[in-house]
């Protein structure tokens, strides 16, 4: 290793022994791919993000908790990944646009960060849980009734994917005859993996800027107004950059939580296979995804801000550094694995590191879970019949190095009419109804995880 920052060419891990994120041992299995990187390097392996890109994954469940809660050695703000900032990344590299720094809180830290959340936060607490439920049950059976005729659909496609952005529309304020445009800018932002690619563009921040003037006139009882009206008095631009993260964060994580938990509880339908030997009821394998296939899978980024050895890797400060977030929630320092019979058995059910940890830890845990298992429950309870249409290895996922999750969800069910068997009841609730606490894991042994260089 040179002086602070750089990296002498002919040492350089990260660049000659990265694994891809991508291709087929990835998309195949990709925890078998994070058994063999923990074997071979401990808990920071090199691995490309895409070709052109490396990173170092962290695999280690404590050593995730400890980057994520320094947060002044491990910043967040990737305006400090030297690779982009000193154009090392060869020319047309497709860098996820989830990584590229815009203003506001998706990157905020510090004071800045403290206080945009802190609205966040008082914000979402003001949510009414029930009136939350009925949002999503009333669209959820709408959904359903747009395909439950045909006998078979798309649970993904037609479903988890669009009831998350709907939810959040509402709970947003947005008025109910804008609510198709502003979903179709929502999912077309989600679905333009790259800035430039088709379909990116600004129509969502259009639709944010208008929704939150409006709100700013006319105040009602929605997450836009509560935020307008802190009493931190944020300006415009401050209150759109919330929204904007908390589409970008919630929409997609959430779609996937939902989509994950389906595809459990589905094959649990079929005689024989594993899930239905398990049992699994909805809050279980909502608990199994965030276990096992976490959303947010390798997707919370960090820069360090010092060389610093970590595990085996020598890590320099502006490299960047990706949570495995599903490798850690299966670090056999757990005495886990990543199978088994449901959540029983886990070393804390609640443990897992699917919302991430430290200052940056998903403050909508509680609206996430409202909105997968109310989903599940819903598209459950009307659905008779229902099973896989295709084998469940064949389930293909996004090709994504941060949130592989499922591409398509196919399934065949009895053919019903819309409005058929509509509940006035709630279907589920909730499992918890405080959000999972922060890890509280304290391994005596491992106190001096990182050292600077
Ligand atoms: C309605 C749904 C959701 C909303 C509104 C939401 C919102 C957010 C926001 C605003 C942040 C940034 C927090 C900050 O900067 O302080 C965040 C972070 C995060 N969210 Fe969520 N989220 C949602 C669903 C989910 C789901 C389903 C998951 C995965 C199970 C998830 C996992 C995470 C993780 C891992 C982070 C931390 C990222 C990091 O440390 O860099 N979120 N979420």
């Amino acid at each position: 290793m040179t002086d602070h920052g750089e990296r002498d060419a002919a040492h350089t891990p990260v660049t000659t022994e990265a694994v891809p994120l991508f291709g087929e041992d990835f998309g195949g299995d990709p925890h078998a791919l994070y058994e063999r990187l923990r074997r071979e390097w401990g808990p920071v392996a090199p691995v490309l993000l895409v070709p052109g890109l490396p990173a170092w994954l962290i695999l280690g469940y404590y050593e995730v908790v400890g980057v994520c809660r320094a947060s002044r050695l491990f910043s967040r703000d990737t305006r400090l990944w030297a690779d982009l900032r000193d154009g090392h990344a060869p020319p047309g590299t497709a860098v996820p646009a989830g990584l590229l720094y815009r203003p506001g809180l998706a990157f905020a830290e510090g004071d800045e960060h403290t206080r945009l959340r802190r609205c966040l936060t008082d914000a979402l607490e003001r949510l009414d849980p029930a009136s939350t439920m009925r949002h999503t049950q009333e669209i959820a059976e709408e959904l359903i009734d747009a395909f439950s005729p045909e006998g078979r659909g798309d649970l993904v496609g037609q479903y988890a994917r669009l009831l998350p952005p709907y939810v959040l529309a509402r709970l947003l304020g947005v008025p109910e005859n804008g609510i198709g445009r502003f979903v179709a800018a929502v999912t077309h932002e989600e679905a333009a993996p790259h800035p430039g690619s088709p379909g990116s563009g600004d129509a969502l921040g259009r639709e944010l800027a208008a929704l939150v003037q409006a709100r700013r006139e006319e105040p009602t009882e929605d997450l836009t107004s509560w935020l307008v009206g802190h009493p931190a008095a944020l300006p415009d631009e401050a209150v759109t950059s919330v929204l904007h993260t908390v589409l970008r964060r919630g929409d997609g994580p959430t779609a996937d939580l939902l989509s994950g938990a389906l595809r459990r509880l589905v094959h649990g339908r079929e005689p024989g296979s594993a899930e239905a030997a398990r049992g699994l009821d909805v809050e279980d394998a909502i608990d199994e995804v965030l276990w096992t296939d976490p959303p947010v899978q390798n997707g919370a980024a960090r820069v360090p801000t010092h060389d610093a050895l970590l595990g085996r890797a020598e890590i320099v400060a502006g490299d960047l550094m990706l949570m495995g977030i599903a490798a850690a929630n299966a670090d056999p320092v757990l005495g886990r694995g990543t199978t088994g019979p449901g959540v029983s058995g886990r070393s804390g059910r609640r443990a897992h590191l699917a919302w991430g940890a430290g200052p940056y830890r998903c403050p909508a845990q509680r609206l996430a879970r409202q909105i997968a298992s109310v989903g599940a429950g819903v598209l459950l309870s009307r659905l008779t019949g229902l099973r896989l249409e295709v084998p469940p290895e064949r389930l293909e996922r996004r090709a994504s190095p941060l949130a592989p999750g499922l591409d398509a969800l196919p399934v065949l069910f009895e053919p019903a009419p819309a409005n058929a068997a509509r509940r006035a009841a709630p279907v589920v609730e909730p499992a918890f109804a405080e959000p999972d606490p922060e890890p509280e894991f304290v391994n005596p042994f491992r106190q001096s995880w990182w050292h600077h260089s």
